[in-house]
């Protein structure tokens, strides 16, 4: 059996990740394809119980390194108990967030440089990449008034300057690997994006989606 297709959707906050992420599930059961719709931090049982960890509580909680060394333990538990064994059984995995979210939130973000953050990829979790990474990118004060509407977690207590840096992390990442990414304007409405992202993994995983 074919392995499936590994899809990441990532970006600040506020830019409707969670939302394109089921909406893309269902256009993809919709064209028969049997999807996995995850999140991170999460995903697997030890990968939430982690994610409690990093989202809650204040936001000097944990030291950079210590919170990066954090996501990737939840990634690891989230690829060997679920996206893994999904891939290997030919179901098309859709992440909400993925290893790009540490080069962008811990590399930029908290400053702890792309070397650093490439080092403990590798370390952890090898040379495996997703089939196509979706990078919504939205203006820093409109994703955080939109999230912030909800409840507020940690990392949206984490202030402008912070959530300035990880957008460039984004938009740098997108630059450096536009085979992988690909960069879409989460200020249009909820319909006009998902129907971008739909073309997108039409165009790059060569399906027919409504
Ligand atoms: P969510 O709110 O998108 O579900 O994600 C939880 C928070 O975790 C979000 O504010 C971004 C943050 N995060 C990182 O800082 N590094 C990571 O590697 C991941 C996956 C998430």
């Amino acid at each position: 059996m074919a392995r499936g297709s590994f899809i990441t959707i990532e970006g600040g906050e506020g830019t409707g990740k969670s939302t394109h992420a089921a909406l893309l599930g269902e256009a993809l059961e919709r064209a028969g394809i049997d999807a996995v719709v995850t999140r991170e931090p999460g995903g697997a049982p030890g990968a939430e119980e982690i994610r409690a960890l990093l989202v809650e509580g204040d936001v000097s909680r944990w030291d950079p390194m210590s919170e990066a060394l954090l996501h990737y333990a939840a990634r690891k538990e989230h690829l060997e108990m679920t996206v893994i064994p999904a891939l290997i059984a030919g179901r098309w995995v859709i992440s909400d967030r993925f290893a790009d979210s540490t080069m962008a939130y811990q590399g930029y973000g908290h400053e702890l440089g792309r070397g650093t953050i490439a080092r403990l990829h590798e370390l952890a979790i090898g040379d495996f990449s997703p089939d196509l990474t979706v990078i919504l990118d939205l203006a820093v004060e409109t994703g955080l008034e939109r999230a912030v509407a909800g409840h507020e977690d940690r990392y949206e207590r984490m202030g402008p300057e912070f959530h300035r840096r990880l957008r460039e992390g984004f938009l740098e990442i997108a630059r450096l690997e536009p085979g992988r990414c690909a960069l879409l304007d989460a200020g249009q409405s909820i319909e006009d994006t998902q129907a971008a992202i739909r073309r997108l993994v039409g165009d790059r995983l060569g399906v027919d989606l409504e």
